[in-house]
């Protein structure tokens, strides 16, 4: 009898710095220092280094992150921010909650990610910002991006949560846009032991009023004036321990990440069509997508489910299609829509060998030897 593949082991990834993680909480813990403190200090140091960016504000978790962003540059009613419809909907909460409105574009067919032509279709006078999300760990062409964004004064905000490590030309996605939000929820690849989140970037004034405004809109200089409208989203101690523990792994983590990749690209059957890395990326893959072409989705998880393999969706209902979101400004999402029918998320962790990743690539093929 076989063992099941799981989509995603959690178990394995704490195993391996089980020792340092003990010893990096006991050290909070003895501390007290649970709400900001020398450990979250530490680790913003780090991770501002690691995304080469000046400043790095932990907060509550990557939705706040992108939120406080968009409050920190002034993003409110009237204004509209693009956003990707194939995304974790928490991309497009983030616009919403401070007021602005939500525009859709569509999505490259190849990487399923925005590009100039997508975010051109729907850019508007009201324009104030794109939020670029690095989906699946590859990220936007930024840089191309800017050639539409650029002369019309647009922001590009880098939505990170899928993409700690992964590199644009050599530069670290952190670093890319005004600003950056990172989700450290625990099966990101940099993940924490519970919800958590950050804020990259260079610019030192949006910096000061992100880390005001997620702190009740205190003053960085005096306890008991509170400048700007603020709210409580603040990294814990003992998360950001386990973040600076977890981080001095991530590049190994992300080149084992790498590796299946390759193994799943030498492996694939016919019928299913992974998406497209870009030359110009290194890509970390958060997650490993293959598009549906010869099947029916529902048909080729039902043989997963039978051979014991783990597999996700992400995402197979867009955002637009979402109550909350059903009446905003789109526009025509064909390929989102199309891609969103096919998409189907195979195994993907650090640690996945190559025996498993054959087995998943036999199961999947299953139907056309049997034909
Ligand atoms: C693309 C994307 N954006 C934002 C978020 C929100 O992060 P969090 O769950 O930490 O609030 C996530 C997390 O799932 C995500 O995948």
């Amino acid at each position: 009898m076989t063992s099941p593949i799981p989509f995603l082991d959690l178990k394995a990834g704490t195993a391996e710095v089980r020792d340092e993680l003990d010893a990096a909480w006991k050290t909070t813990v003895d501390n007290c220092a649970f709400i900001g403190g020398a450990a979250v200090e530490s680790f913003e140091h780090a991770f501002a280094r690691y995304t080469a960016s000046t400043h790095c504000i932990g907060v509550a978790n990557g939705t706040d992150a992108l939120e406080l962003i968009l409050a920190g540059l002034g993003v409110g009613v009237g204004d509209e921010v693009i956003v990707p419809a194939n995304t974790f909907i928490a991309t497009a909460e983030a616009v919403s909650h401070c007021g602005a409105k939500v525009v859709f574009a569509d999505i490259d067919r190849e990487t399923a990610l925005l590009n100039a032509d997508t975010v051109r279709a729907v850019m508007s006078p009201r324009t104030v910002a794109v939020l670029a999300v690095h989906l699946y760990g590859q990220p936007v062409d930024v840089d191309e991006l800017t050639t539409v964004t650029g002369p019309a004064g647009v922001a590009i905000i880098e939505d990170a949560a899928q993409a700690h490590g992964a590199t644009l030309r050599g530069r670290p996605v952190g670093s890319l846009g005004v600003a950056a939000g990172f989700s450290f929820y625990p099966g990101k690849n940099l993940g924490a032991l519970g919800d958590g989140g950050a804020v990259t970037t260079s610019d030192p004034q949006l910096a000061e009023r992100i880390r005001v405004i997620a702190n009740h809109g205190r003053a960085l200089d005096s306890k008991y004036d509170h400048v700007l409208l603020g709210r409580n989203s603040r990294l814990d101690g003992l998360q950001a321990a386990a973040l600076e523990v977890k981080l001095h792994r991530l590049d190994d983590a992300n080149e084992g990440r790498r590796a299946a990749a390759k193994s799943y690209e030498a492996s694939l059957p016919d019928g299913f069509t992974a998406l497209t890395e870009r030359d110009d990326v290194s890509a970390v893959y958060h997650l490993y997508i293959v598009r549906c072409m010869a099947e029916s989705r529902d048909t080729t998880t039902s043989r997963l489910d039978s051979g014991g393999i783990g597999w996700g969706l992400h995402y197979p209902v867009p955002c637009h299609h979402h109550e909350p979101f059903s009446r905003a400004r789109r526009a025509d999402l064909s390929v989102t829509e199309e891609l969103a029918d096919q998409i189907l998320s195979l195994p993907m962790f650090p640690s996945l060998d190559g025996e498993s990743i054959g087995r998943v690539c036999e199961v999947l093929g299953a139907d056309n030897q049997s034909s």
